[in-house]
Order: structure tokens, then C-alpha cells, then sequence
């Protein structure tokens, strides 16, 4: 089956065509690119898919990214020639996007679901603790078709560590990372320092980065993996098709994510209009995507200014007059979800083509709900960093509000493990003012002392 790809501008009315081989963040006319795709996509690779998943020693079916590979054929690969996928497709040995959705039954209860409505799907079970290697494992394969030796990217940590370990596991490649100065979590820099990426701490925060290496892509040929390059996209679709796939291709009413630069609310858009066009699917779950308070561009451009995709006709002065309403007050982005603190988010336009064809909603939540609801994924067995949490708390708001109903199915997205952040944790625990405080207690070593805290 001959799949045939290029890159082709988002705006329709542009829609301006590059073949798939260039290296490039943006089209002619400065927007966003999408991969697309023309071939055949029979609903028959559902049955090879889930075939895939009982056949061991081939990489590309045991990783859940790959085994989806025909959906994302922008390599060209020979499909069922695991040496032929070895040459072409990166992966980190099979190990990216094996996850699937958990039901929790505490955390089912304090969003107000039923158990049997609600699942969480830990993305934290990333070999780097992040969905990010969904995203690198295609970014690379792209990078490697194209001959890149350096890729760069700016982080609020998850990015950096699942670029510095793909770059770390491929032969000649060299990953060069741009964080802000003292704004990622201890557990992301490490992984950045300890898997080999060269570490540039900017005196600035993510958005400051995130123009940096916007302007280095212009400069360089450096190749750029943030996900304003649009084969990171293609491998974040996958988490979308492992939740269908483990579901047996229901869609469920809503699927809740965090949004920080807005890859995700792009990439899983993008996964259900091909599976809606390829008329696999007849309805679109709605997307609900959670901002920080602190980071609340989407939602404000969304739900108070009205920014809408319009078919492609966005109104930029909506966005325009707001990033100068920002820049002249001198505004950041502050949470302690510090995946998400982000102003000026790169996918917007993407993002906001997903909200209209899912008819999605955006919410805003309080870090103080956010570490609540982290400390009660926790309380689960489960866990997570904060700036997956806003998923529960927004799936928690949005019940409260009606906007999601008591009965309807919720798959969320937990995007990152419980000990990216440890800090963030244990500064909760310590703190006996916050709702699910589990705060150590400090004794003298002495038996009956303990036996007597132990028993109370
Ligand atoms: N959750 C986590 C744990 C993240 O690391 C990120 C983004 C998001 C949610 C938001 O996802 O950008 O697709 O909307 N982290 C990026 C990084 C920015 O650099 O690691 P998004």
C-alpha cells in the first residue's frame, strides 16, 4: 500500500504544498504546516493493529507509536519489513507510547463520574517520563530522513529530556536544549544534563526560548523539535488511536488534556479528522483542553475574545492586539504546573482548528486545584506531575459546571510521571494547610513513641 505525503500549509485559502523531504517550522507566508496524506486506509487495519500488539520481537509492533505506523506513513516505510522499518523509523527499541487508559475509582468519584465512564491514560509510562517520546520518536525518523546531525528545541523540561535521550540513542546526533533560567523541575534538568544534550539556560522563561529557537530556525539548519514541527504532531496522534484501539474504536464523549503550547490539542484534532474522514469514525469525542490560571491565553482568546478558526478565515487581530495588550503590562505566565507556563503558545491556530471541528471547550484551573488533584491521582496508587493533574481538575470543574455530564465517558490524559517534579510534591505534603496533606511527622528514636504513632 503506497501512502503519498507532503507538507501543505493549515490555512486553507494558502494552502501552499512542500514536498516531505524539507526541513521547515513554518510556510511561505509564515503559518503553520500540517503532514497530509494521501492513500488507502481500509477499516481492515484496525484487526492488524490489534493483531500487532500479541507479536513480540518486532520493535515496530511493540512500540505504540509504530504499530499505528500506516497512519503516519510520512517515512515511507514497507510495512510489515521490520529491517526495512529499522533503516527508516526511530524508535527508542520498541519502548515509546506503550501506554493504554487506566479506570481509577477515587479520582472517578472526586471528578463526579462513574468508575466505569472515567479512564486516565499515564503517559508518564514514557520510557523519558513524558508523552513527548510519542512525538520524538516521529520527529526523529523525519530528522534522520532528511540528514539533521543537531536538533534543538526550547522546554519546559519534558521536551529537553526526551530530545537529549533520542539524540543520546541515535549514532551521530547531537541534541542542543534552551530552558529558562530556574523554571524547570529538577527531575527534567536532570534528565537533560544526564542523557548528554547541551544545556543552555536562557535568562528568560519558556516563551522567551520558544522565540529563540523560532529565530534560530530561520538561521540555521539546525533542526527544530518543538512541536511547531509538524511531524512531532504525527507520532501525538497516537495517543489518541491507543485510546481507540483499547476502547475497540468507541469514541468516547470527551477526551481532557492539558495545554501548554498547544501540540497535543493539534495533534489529537488532527488524529479524528483523518479517522472522520477515512469514515473509521462517526463521531467526534469533544476535546477539553485545561489551562493554568496562570497561563490563560488560550482560554481567554477563546471563550472572551471569541477567536474562532472560521474554516481558516482566523481573525489575527484577535491575537494580534492581545500578545500587545500582554507585551505593553509586561505579563508572564505563573503556575506551578511549570509544564504549562506559557503565554504565547506556538500551535494556537492549530489548536483552535481542533476546538471548532470537536466543538471543544477550554477551562481555566487554580494551582491550588491542580495540586489537589495531583495529591489525589496519588491517593489512587497512581501518579503524576502537576501540570497533568489539570486534567482531573478540569474534568472536575467541567462536571460541576454541567458542561460535562454525570453519565458521559471521559478518557483523560496524564502527561507526565509522578517524579518529574518531586519538589512540587513534597513541598505539598509538608504543608498541613493543603486538603490531602500527608504531612511527615518527625519523632524521637524511641520504640514506644513509634509504636504509639503507629498505632494512632
Ligand atoms: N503536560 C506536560 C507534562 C508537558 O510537559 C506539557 C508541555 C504539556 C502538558 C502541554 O502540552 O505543549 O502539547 O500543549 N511541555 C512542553 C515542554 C512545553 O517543553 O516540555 P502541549
Amino acid at each position: 500500500m503506497k501512502t503519498e505525503s507532503w507538507l501543505q500549509c493549515i490555512i486553507p485559502s494558502c494552502g501552499k504544498k512542500y514536498p516531505i523531504t524539507e526541513r521547515r517550522t513554518a510556510c511561505d507566508c509564515g503559518e503553520l504546516l500540517d503532514v497530509r496524506y494521501n492513500g488507502t486506509f481500509p477499516k481492515s487495519l484496525q484487526k492488524t493493529f490489534s493483531e500487532r500488539l500479541s507479536h513480540g520481537q518486532n520493535i515496530f509492533n511493540e512500540s505504540g507509536v509504530w504499530r499505528y505506523r500506516e497512519l503516519l506513513n510520512f517515512a515511507g516505510v514497507d510495512t510489515e519489513n521490520p529491517s526495512d522499518c529499522s533503516k527508516k523509523l526511530v524508535s527508542l527499541d520498541g519502548a515509546e507510547g506503550r501506554t493504554k487508559p487506566f479506570h481509577l475509582t477515587r479520582v472517578a468519584d472526586y471528578v463526579g463520574l462513574k468508575t466505569a465512564n472515567f479512564w486516565l491514560q499515564f503517559e508518564g509510562d514514557n520510557p523519558t517520563g513524558s508523552f513527548k517520546d510519542n512525538g520524538m520518536a516521529s520527529a526523529f525518523t523525519h530528522a534522520r530522513m532528511v540528514g539533521a546531525k543537531k536538533v534543538v528545541c526550547a522546554s519546559t523540561g519534558n521536551t529537553s529530556s526526551s530530545a537529549a535521550a533520542f539524540a543520546a540513542n541515535e549514532l551521530d546526533m547531537q541534541a542542543v536544549i534552551l530552558v529558562g533560567e530556574g523554571k524547570i523541575a529538577k527531575g527534567k534538568l536532570a534528565q537533560s544534563l544526564a542523557y548528554g544534550a547541551k544545556v543552555l539556560q536562557v535568562r528568560g522563561d519558556f516563551d522567551v526560548a520558544m522565540a529563540m529557537v523560532q529565530a534560530l530556525s530561520k538561521e540555521s539548519s539546525i533542526y527544530v523539535v518543538n512541536s511547531l514541527n509538524c511531524f512531532r504532531l504525527e507520532g501525538q496522534k497516537t495517543m489518541m488511536f491507543r485510546i481507540l484501539d483499547y476502547l475497540r474504536w468507541h469514541v468516547p464523549d470527551w477526551i481532557v488534556f492539558p495545554g501548554g503550547n498547544l501540540g497535543n490539542t493539534s495533534a489529537f484534532g488532527k488524529a479524528f479528522m483523518e479517522l472522520y474522514e477515512y469514515g473509521w469514525i462517526k463521531k467526534k469525542p469533544r476535546m477539553a483542553v485545561v489551562v493554568a490560571e496562570g497561563a490563560p491565553t488560550l482560554s481567554d482568546l477563546y471563550n472572551e475574545h471569541e477567536l474562532r478558526w472560521n474554516n481558516g478565515n482566523i481573525d489575527n487581530t484577535i491575537i494580534d492586539d492581545y500578545y500587545s495588550e500582554v507585551d505593553r503590562k509586561g505579563i508572564k505566565a505563573k503556575t506551578r504546573a511549570s509544564a504549562i507556563e506559557i503565554l504565547k503558545p506556538v500551535n494556537l491556530k492549530k489548536a483552535i482548528r481542533t476546538l471548532e471541528f470537536t466543538d471543544g471547550v477550554v477551562t481555566t484551573v487554580s494551582d491550588e486545584a491542580i495540586m489537589d488533584s495531583m495529591a489525589m491521582v496519588s491517593k489512587n496508587g497512581f501518579g503524576c506531575e502537576p501540570a497533568s493533574a489539570a486534567t482531573v481538575a478540569g474534568t472536575k470543574k467541567l462536571v460541576e459546571q454541567g458542561i460535562i455530564g454525570a453519565d458521559d465517558s471521559v478518557v483523560g490524559i496524564a502527561t507526565g510521571h509522578i517524579l518529574k517534579d518531586v519538589t512540587a510534591i513534597v513541598d505539598y505534603h509538608f504543608n498541613p494547610k493543603n486538603r490531602f496533606a500527608n504531612t511527615p511527622i518527625t519523632v524521637e528514636p524511641d520504640v514506644k513513641e513509634i509504636l504509639k504513632l503507629a498505632d494512632s
